[in-house]
């Protein structure tokens, strides 16, 4: 073995040891209140898009993403499984979303460079395979369907040029809840959930069983 290669292997011994020994004691910061340092935000960042990037490049979205249909169908499956963490037109903030982190994408607000449209490919990619160590799920591993990610990709595209009436009226129009996939769940469908308030409800006694002191916003 030549000594360059002594070195790079020493090198790399004593890095992982030290990586062990931070572990170790117990001082990572893993609370979801405090954020990563901004390096490792960043690191993190980049490797999820390359690997998004890479592994999404054979998905090509069908010619159909547009259809009023594909929309309608996920507007319900987005209200009922999405809009807690992602949010709709005129919902400024949840619960669940202020307490995740990283923090979910407000997808009714559009893409920071606005009239840009979404990459179908990857959102596709996204909503079917999950993000690691981030709230977002594999909903196919929870039992979707490709064309029922693809409708909740066509939605999402369509979502930030929303008003909450068009919203609501579409998530009404829709058949709720229903996406196939489900073996043994012929029957996994609940009527359209109803529209959420525009403002978090007031601080007091509520009835549906969620009830405690409200934060300060
Ligand atoms: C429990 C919270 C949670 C739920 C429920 C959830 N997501 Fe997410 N989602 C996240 C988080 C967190 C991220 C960001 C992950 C990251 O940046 O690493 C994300 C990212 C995404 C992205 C990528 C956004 C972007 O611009 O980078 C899309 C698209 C998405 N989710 C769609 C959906 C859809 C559609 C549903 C419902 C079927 C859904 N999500 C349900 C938490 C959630």
């Amino acid at each position: 073995m030549n000594k360059v290669l002594i070195g790079v292997l020493a090198t790399l011994a004593v890095g992982a040891a030290s990586v062990a020994t931070v572990a170790a004691t117990g001082i990572v910061a893993v609370g979801a209140d405090t954020p990563h340092h901004p390096v490792v935000h960043d690191l993190l960042a980049f490797a999820r898009e390359r690997a998004i990037a890479r592994q999404s490049a054979g998905i090509t979205a069908p010619a159909d993403l547009d259809n009023p249909e594909r929309i309608r169908r996920g507007a319900g499956n987005y209200a009922a499984m999405c809009v807690d963490c992602h949010l709709a037109p005129a919902l400024a903030d949840s619960e669940i979303r202020r307490g995740l982190y990283p923090t979910p994408p407000n997808l009714a607000a559009g893409l920071a460079d606005s009239g840009a449209r979404r990459n179908a490919a990857r959102d596709f990619w996204i909503i079917k395979h999950g993000i690691k160590a981030s709230a977002m799920p594999a909903w196919a591993k929870g039992g979707m369907d490709d064309e029922a990610i693809w409708d909740l990709a066509a939605f999402v595209q369509t979502l930030p040029g929303l008003s909450k009436t068009a919203y609501d009226q579409l998530v009404a129009a829709s058949d709720g809840h229903v996406h196939g996939g489900m073996e043994g769940h012929a029957d996994h469908h609940e009527a359209p959930p109803p529209p959420k308030p525009a403002a978090a409800p007031a601080a007091g006694h509520r009835h549906d069983g969620h009830d405690h002191a409200t934060h300060k916003h």
